[in-house]
């Protein structure tokens, strides 16, 4: 079996982070959210991976490389075009050839790891098998109408949902996936829905297994999404120290420190996550909170959010809460005078103040 990340798209719905970097690569407990998917395909013995990129293709390579490091071997299908998961399929044809194979959107995260469903796919005698979950919204998602753990029918972001079983983003097809892909026509938002070839191979009378889904999975593609993944692989980090922290500073439960940060007359409450070379003074850092590398938060308070790398945060008279912060963000107090904020915000930034 091969694998098959789908890392192009375009990410709309986390502007303006999207508008400057890849949405695979916003970080989840200080990891890509890319490099949980492209785990749980390694630890289910895959070895062959295909990824498929888009107009960051650039930055992804450079995250993701050769694979070599992980044992694995990549290769990069470039989609001309964010025209739909099943387009991505076809477009992975050439690589994929025979091979069956597990999909896996880039953007989302299964806690519980897929080794178990890729072994079950393997052993049966399945086209496809897909995964479900319960959600309470699924008007949002690819959802699955079930009789008797058959599938009765699939259908993209119905207004008036027959179920609350939504499509998870990993997937498992034989080649049958193709032809079914080629079949069908453009959705209303003019993408090949791979709800739709879904449906179509079960319209051909293959076989497709329904597997529900009990573990806890996010599609981290808005905000609230980001931040509750962030919270709940935070949750499952065992504590660990490897930077400098001084006797004036107090930890209280579950914080990881990476290599080479510095902690200094702080209150860290996990749990929580510091990043390589990160420095923390006379700060509180609060749970559910990740700083990634090289970053700086002086004077200042911070809870449940994703901060990126080289960030400067300093001097905030105001708790920050809920916050997605990007890459060399600088926000900190200002001393020039005429006392004023002073921004400067990309496109659809989101700024609240008190
Ligand atoms: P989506 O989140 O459905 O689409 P998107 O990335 O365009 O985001 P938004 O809805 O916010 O605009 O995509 C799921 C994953 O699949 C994501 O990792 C991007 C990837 N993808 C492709 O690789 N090719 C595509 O044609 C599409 C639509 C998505």
């Amino acid at each position: 079996m091969k694998g098959l990340i789908l890392s192009g798209g375009t990410g709309t719905r986390l502007r303006p982070l999207t508008y400057t970097r890849a949405k695979q690569l916003v970080p989840v407990a200080n990891k890509p959210v890319l490099f949980y998917g492209l785990e749980a395909i390694l630890a289910s013995g895959i070895r062959d991976i295909g990824i498929i990129v888009g107009d960051t293709c650039r930055e992804i390579m450079e995250a993701v490389g050769d694979g070599t490091r992980w044992g694995a071997k990549i290769t990069y299908i470039q989609q001309d075009a964010p025209l739909g998961l099943a387009h991505a399929v076809l477009t992975a044809r050439d690589y994929l050839k025979d091979d069956s194979f597990v999909m896996y959107l880039g953007d989302n995260l299964i806690l519980d790891g897929i080794t178990s469903l890729v072994n079950e796919f393997r052993n049966s005698k399945a086209n496809a098998q897909i995964l479900l979950a319960k959600v309470p919204n699924p008007q949002q998602f690819g959802v699955a109408e079930l009789d008797n753990n058959t599938i009765v029918r699939l259908v993209e972001k119905p207004a008036d949902p027959k179920s609350d079983l939504a499509l998870v983003g990993v997937y498992m097809f034989d080649k049958s996936i193709f032809s079914a892909s080629e079949r069908i026509k453009p959705s209303a938002r003019n993408e090949l829905e791979i709800t739709d070839a879904i449906q179509e191979l079960i319209n051909m009378g293959l076989k497709v297994d329904p597997h529900i889904v009990n573990g806890w999975w996010k599609d981290t593609g808005k905000l609230e999404d980001m931040l509750e993944a962030n919270r709940m692989v935070l949750d499952r980090l065992k504590p660990v120290n490897q930077g400098e922290v001084d006797d004036k500073t107090v930890i209280d439960h579950k914080v990881v420190i990476e290599e080479g940060a510095v902690i200094q007359r702080s209150y860290l409450r996990g749990p929580a996550i510091i990043g390589k070379n990160t420095k923390i003074i006379d700060s509180y850092i609060g749970p559910f909170t990740s700083i990634q590398s090289d970053s700086i938060v002086r004077n200042a308070e911070i809870e449940h959010s994703i901060v990126c790398e080289h960030a400067r945060i300093e001097d905030i008279g105001v708790r920050i809460e809920d916050s997605l912060i990007g890459r060399s963000v600088e926000l900190r107090k200002t001393d020039v005078l005429p006392k004023a904020y002073r921004f400067v915000l990309g496109d659809r930034s989101v700024v609240g103040i008190l």
